[in-house]
């Protein structure tokens, strides 16, 4: 074999994109951290602070805090003012970084990393042996990691943009339908739904008993657990209410047997009823998703989303980055004729689909 010619700048370049890449695996500590001990927070508004102030506030230690400022420095999480040694959160940082109802709050998704390097020996056994790993049997860290990083999502846009993005459905809430959240999580998207319809009834169903635990919790929390029910169900088998909109939040790709979900879904949607299917934005050809946003869902579909389907049988495991045409084929094969884009954001493609 020819020994290949290395072009060294080439080379270089993306060594220091690798290293660039390693060095934010370290800084995603460091968020997670600032997150946790509350010094985004403490920084927020606060104007120039030296890492005795920020510590006093956040009740930490000094040393340790700044360190950690100047690894936040080094990488731009806050800015630098070498005159006076102090360390400063722009509002910009702040948005991101310590506001915690931001639609674009950023430090509780490091949880979802986590959760993947805690599981790695179950993925390298996967890889090897075919076999899946079911959602529930993952770390922890990652349920609440995705809950937070899809609430942002649904706060920011899910009552302003993509419910009116579906033909007459604001209407039909706010008269009052049954609305089934398949394979809901926590149910963040539920609780936004019941809060702003209270004459509609809400019920959320998922095969992870603790997400449905959780989920209970944070509707008693939220005071709508009268109009709101969560059980343990899955996606083919719970109960006909005769909904008017079914939702599939982030979780059709999920399934072992997406096409069977589906099909359920023809068989208890109410006649003139809609489908709201969310799905991590995609393209359909690999070469148009080049992007950071599609390394991070490839990358969680890897050990997550196709692990969690092939554990369902693996029937069609479609993956996070299925792209608009697989997903029409999937409800086209279950009877639905009406398959539609009704909004798209950097995140998440949301389609509407009737019979
Ligand atoms: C990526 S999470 C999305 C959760 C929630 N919809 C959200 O947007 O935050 C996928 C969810 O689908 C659930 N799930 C997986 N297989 C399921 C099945 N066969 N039936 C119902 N839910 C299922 C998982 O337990 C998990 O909570």
């Amino acid at each position: 074999m020819d020994t290949p010619v290395i072009d060294q700048t080439k080379l270089e370049s993306f060594l220091m994109r690798a290293v660039g890449d390693l060095s934010a695996g370290y800084g995603g500590v460091m968020v997670s951290l600032g997150g946790k001990l509350g010094l985004y927070k403490a920084m927020a508004g606060a104007g120039p602070l030296s890492p005795r102030e920020l510590a006093a506030r956040a009740g930490c230690v000094e040393r340790y805090v700044s360190e950690w400022l100047n690894a936040q420095a080094a990488g731009g999480y806050v800015e630098y003012h070498a005159a006076s040694e102090t360390y400063e959160l722009s509002p910009e940082q702040a948005v991101v970084l310590a506001d915690e109802d931001s639609p674009v709050y950023i430090p509780n998704a490091w949880n979802v990393p986590a959760s993947m390097w805690f599981d790695e020996d179950k993925a390298i056994d996967a890889f090897r042996t075919g076999n899946g790993v079911a959602w529930g049997d993952h770390h922890g860290r990652l349920y609440c990691g995705v809950a937070s990083f899809y609430r942002n999502a649904y706060r920011g846009s899910l009552l302003p943009e993509w419910l009116p993005a579906l033909d007459g459905v604001v209407a039909q809430l706010a008269a009052g339908i049954a609305v089934a959240d398949v394979g809901c999580g926590y149910g963040h998207s539920t609780l936004l739904m019941a809060q702003a319809f209270p004459k509609s009834r809400f019920h959320g169903f998922d095969t992870h008993a603790g997400s449905i635990d959780e989920a209970k919790r944070l509707a008693a929390d939220a005071g709508v657990a009268a109009r709101v029910t969560f059980d343990t169900a899955r996606a083919v088998d719970y109960p006909d209410r005769g909904y008017g909109l079914i939702c599939f939040f982030d979780c059709l790709h999920d399934l072992g047997d997406p096409v069977a979900a589906a099909r359920h879904a023809a068989e208890v949607l109410a006649p003139g009823g809609t489908v709201m299917l969310v799905e991590p934005f995609a393209n359909d050809r690999v070469e148009d998703n080049i992007s950071p946003v599609a390394r991070l869902y490839y990358s969680a579909s890897t050990t997550l989303c196709c692990a969690h389907a092939v554990s369902e049988g693996g029937h069609l495991v479609l993956g996070a980055q299925a792209g608009e045409a697989r997903l029409a084929e999937v409800f086209r094969k279950a009877g639905f004729t009406h398959f539609r884009r009704a909004a798209q954001t950097p995140f998440n493609l949301i389609l509407e689909v009737r019979r």
